[in-house]
This record gives C-alpha cells, sequence and structure tokens, in this order.
C-alpha cells in the first residue's frame, strides 16, 4: 500500500479559525496569513476587533502597512480608512466615497482570548464555534497565549494529535509514560468528531496527582482522550480518579483533570499557526507551576513540530504520505476521512 501526499486540497472555509490572541491585537495592526488569504487584524477606537483582507482596494498596499487611525485602519499609502466592516469612512482630499472603495470583511468574534474569523463565503455561524468547558469558571486555571508557528500541512498536525502511540517515544523526556506503551487505545464517534481514548487502570497516583487531591492511601485510574473536533481542533482530556469509580464528568471534575487544546489554523499548505490553551482545576493560582508548565508545554509542542515539519518535507520530496499502515492509524486515518469529506461539503456549497 502506498498513500500519495496531495498538498493541493482546498480547506474548509465555512469556518471559524483562531486568527490571533486578543492580546496580540492592540495599536498595531497585525499581518497574518490564514487560509492562504493574507489578513489584516486590528481594533477599532472601540475596541471591537477587526479582520480585512491585508489589500488596499486603490493600489493593492497591505493595509498592515498602516495604522490604526483616523477611526479605522488607515491605509499606509494615501490614507483611505477603513471600518472593520471593510467600508471606507474617509479618503485624504475627495468627499465622494466610491462604492468600488471596500475592502473584504472576515467576521469576527473574540472569545476565550482569541480572536476568531469567519473565512467563508457563506453567513458566519456562532454555532460552529469551537466551545472550552470549564474556560472562565471559578476553580479552573487558564494558560493562555501560547503560540508556535509549525512547519507542516495541518493534517500531518492532526494526524500527530490523534496519535496517542508517539508520545511514548517522541515526549520520552516530557509527557512520555512507558506504562501506557501497551494499553491498546479505542475510538469512538463524538458530536463534531471523535476521540482516541485510553484509561489506565488501578496504578498509584504520581506526586503530582498526589499533591493536587487527596487520593488517600488509594490507587487511582487515568483516563487520557485525544478529542478531534471538526476541522482543525485538538485537545487532550486527562482525568484522575479513584481506582473503580463512576467515569463521569462530576467525577473526573472532583478529581484531578486537565484540558490541552490547540486550534490549528492553516497558515499555507505547508505551515500552520498552533494556537495553544490549557485549562486545569488544581495548583489554582500557583504562579511558579504556571511557568514550569508553560516551558514544559512549549517543549513537548516543540517535539512535534520537529517531527511534523520533518514529515512535511519528506512528504514534498516524495510526494508521498505513508508506504505501510498499522494499528495505531485508526483514528488519524478516519480523522483525515472526516476532513476530507468536510472539504467536499465546503467546496459543494460553495459551487
Ligand atoms: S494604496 Fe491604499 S490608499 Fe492608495
Ligand atoms: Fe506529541
Amino acid at each position: 500500500m502506498s498513500l500519495k501526499a496531495d498538498f493541493t486540497q482546498g480547506f474548509v472555509r465555512n469556518q471559524w479559525y483562531a486568527a490571533g490572541w486578543s492580546a496580540e491585537i492592540g495599536a498595531r495592526p497585525l499581518a497574518r496569513r490564514i487560509l492562504d488569504l493574507p489578513v489584516v487584524l486590528f481594533r477599532m477606537p472601540d475596541g471591537t476587533a477587526g479582520a480585512l483582507e491585508d489589500q488596499c482596494p486603490h493600489r493593492l498596499a497591505p493595509l498592515s502597512l498602516g495604522e490604526c487611525a483616523d477611526g479605522g485602519l488607515r491605509c499606509g499609502y494615501h490614507g483611505m480608512v477603513f471600518d472593520h466592516s471593510g467600508a471606507c469612512i474617509s479618503i485624504p482630499g475627495q468627499d465622494v466615497i466610491p462604492p468600488t472603495a471596500r475592502a473584504r470583511a472576515y467576521p469576527t468574534i473574540e472569545r476565550y482570548g482569541l480572536v476568531w474569523v469567519w473565512t467563508g463565503e457563506g453567513a458566519a455561524d456562532e454555532g460552529l464555534m469551537p466551545s472550552v468547558p470549564s474556560y472562565g469558571e471559578a476553580g479552573w486555571e487558564i494558560l493562555e497565549n501560547g503560540y508556535q508557528h509549525h512547519g507542516a500541512n495541518y493534517r500531518i498536525e492532526i494526524e500527530n494529535l490523534m496519535d496517542p502511540a508517539h508520545t511514548t517515544f517522541l515526549h520520552k523526556e516530557t509527557i512520555g509514560n512507558p506504562a501506557a506503551k501497551n494499553i491498546p487505545v479505542e475510538v469512538s464517534r463524538t458530536e463534531h468528531g471523535l476521540k482516541a481514548f485510553r484509561w489506565i487502570e488501578n496504578i498509584p497516583p504520581t506526586p503530582l496527582d498526589r499533591e493536587s487531591r487527596d487520593f488517600g492511601d488509594g490507587r487511582v485510574d487515568r483516563q487520557i482522550a485525544f478529542h478531534f473536533q471538526l476541522p482543525a481542533t485538538s485537545f487532550v482530556d486527562i482525568a484522575v480518579i479513584p481506582a473503580g469509580a463512576e467515569r463521569s464528568d462530576q467525577t473526573m471534575n472532583a478529581g484531578v483533570r486537565t484540558y490541552s487544546y490547540k486550534f490549528l489554523t492553516p497558515e499555507t499548505q505547508s505551515t500552520t499557526h498552533f494556537f495553544w490553551l490549557h485549562i486545569r482545576n488544581f495548583r489554582v493560582g500557583d504562579d511558579a507551576f504556571n511557568t514550569k508548565l508553560r516551558g514544559s508545554l512549549e517543549k513537548t509542542f516543540d517535539e512535534d513540530n520537529v517531527m511534523a515539519s520533518a514529515i512535511q518535507r519528506e512528504q514534498e520530496r516524495t510526494g508521498l504520505r505513508q508506504k505501510t499502515a498499522l494499528a495505531i492509524d485508526r483514528a488519524p486515518m478516519m480523522a483525515l476521512r472526516m476532513i476530507d469529506r468536510m472539504v467536499e461539503e465546503d467546496q459543494a456549497k460553495a459551487a
């Protein structure tokens, strides 16, 4: 068997994508390529985030070379000003604004500390926004503003994120857990995607588990669930509960629980914006722990990036994706097939 690499496949456009952290978008316009489109992010004087095509309709100057001034985003070439709807609100030296003086605007939503853009031509559907449980609730600590630039197509990233088997080897110095090596991964469908998960049962709590919750002298069950949500969100749900306890959300939230989110935004066919957000219900308010955790997450994601980028280069060189298949490929293959179907539907809708 041999699977071809295909970097001509389209993206799912009628969706929300994380475009930037709220904190990044301020006094200066920010250029960011999203789904191979040049986008400029900026703020209106009232703080509303705007996302426009990074191109002035006058002489195609990138609007990101301009500045936030005169009540909107002012082009750095001849000073036309645009608001977040893309409408031109003033032109130096003339009163008449021609109807063609418009920039393409992308609808935005600001949520979870991020500015999201809707990249489709169809009406923006807020119901399609990813949701992050427990975000902002009392008793949960958030690590945000996580960002890495990854050198691989987002499908290679999704394969990696739906593949628990690699953690033992690629992350042996960070999150790898040799005890999990031979426990098979189960795969099941979820409302907007799928999850690959395993329970490691009846093991002693780790020192960190013990510090975070009182498990007494007892043993614990540990869940690691890798979720994929169409088209490009991944999160790992880790829960530690007393051994044999009921596996409900209530019990897991009373134990040690972590959600590790990655919002992947394709930049080009060979690069991905990797936004990460981490939420946990233990060591809340512990800044020293936050610093340590951030460092170890960054290191883990760096390890993934090194591997994914090397695979991207090899796929480009050979035109191949895979020459043999293993049992551990089930979840990644299912995720990629779901993306393929969604791209087809999206393109049919556009046509
Ligand atoms: S190129 Fe933007 S105003 Fe002329
Ligand atoms: Fe990894």
